[in-house]
């Protein structure tokens, strides 16, 4: 099967899901007459269909038309939207799920061993393909695989981990962009304190980190590269002083580390 033939319904149209919509309809993988959604709210569902111009659709109308399902529901919504699902034949269909810590283990029980699920994991960067999707697809199809990373590429890059790390790279690449925004704000008021125009320290602030992401992703060392400011007796090297008096690493760690536990109590709850 083409990609381009694919039919795609997404189970639940909030935040994330519209991301991936545009993402996916912006890379025009797939002709957008192919793409149905459902929300529970009626009135909000009229609205999403003004707003991004695609079709809602009954639950057994979109199961029953989709060759992939995207489940994108709230962690807390995923038993009962799986009740209502798994008599209409979900578990016939392939199912990418974005929820976060919500195990394979679930899926299976509600739609039995041979459901076709990969889990994925993107986060808010996606929205400009500058996303880091984290994925387990140990129980899909190579078919499902190829389309599922044909439809995720325009997401940003990709990374496939066994299960058990799944919450571990929720908290690393999931959350950690919402930690990253509020390392930017600080940057930028203390800029504003500085005398900088709110518009001026957001500019360096976003383009430091920016800029800082690209040199190690393009293969820098991050040790090497902080020796290389840090002249002993100079200028970064006294902000580093106080960052090893204050331990923020450690505490930045800690903080990745609470939400990362918080992933993995709900994978113990649902599964
Ligand atoms: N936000 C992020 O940065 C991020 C990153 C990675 C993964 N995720 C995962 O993405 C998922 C969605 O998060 P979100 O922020 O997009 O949440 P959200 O904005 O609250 O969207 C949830 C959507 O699910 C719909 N829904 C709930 N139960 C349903 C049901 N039984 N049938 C049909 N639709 C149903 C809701 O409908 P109504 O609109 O009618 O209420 C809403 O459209 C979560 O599981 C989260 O773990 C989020």
């Amino acid at each position: 099967m083409k990609m381009s033939e694919y039919r795609l319904g997404f189970i639940g149209f909030g935040h994330m899901a519209q991301i991936m919509f545009h993402a996916i309809d912006g890379a025009r993988i797939i002709p957008r007459s192919q793409v149905q959604f459902i929300q529970r709210d009626s009135a909000k569902m009229k609205r999403s269909e003004q707003k991004h111009l695609i079709t809602s659709t009954s639950m057994e109308r979109l199961i029953s038309t989709s060759d992939i399902l995207l489940l994108c529901v709230r962690p807390a919504q995923a038993e009962q939207a799986l009740q209502q699902i798994a008599p209409l034949g979900a578990g016939d269909k392939m199912i990418l799920s974005i929820l976060a810590g919500v195990p394979l283990s679930l899926f299976q029980k509600h739609l039995g061993p041979q459901a076709q699920v990969i889990r994925v994991m993107p986060n808010v960067a996606s929205a400009i393909g500058q996303g880091m999707t984290i994925l387990s697809a140990r129980h899909a199809s190579v078919d499902f695989r190829e389309a599922a990373s044909m439809l995720l590429a325009p997401l940003g890059p990709s990374l496939e981990v066994p299960e058990p790390l799944m919450d571990a790279a929720t908290g690393l690449a999931a959350s950690s962009p919402g930690f990253v925004f509020k390392l930017i704000q600080a940057l930028a008021l203390q800029g504003e304190k500085e005398g900088l125009s709110p518009k001026d320290s957001l500019t360096i602030a976003a383009q430091v980190f920016t800029g800082a992401g690209q040199l190690v992703a393009k293969g820098g060392d991050p040790i090497d590269l902080m020796m290389q400011i840090a002249t002993p007796g100079g200028v970064t090297e006294a902000g580093f002083q106080v960052m090893e008096k204050t331990e923020l690493a450690k505490h930045f760690q800690e903080t990745v580390q609470a939400a990362i536990r918080k992933a993995k109590q709900f994978s113990e709850e649902y599964k």
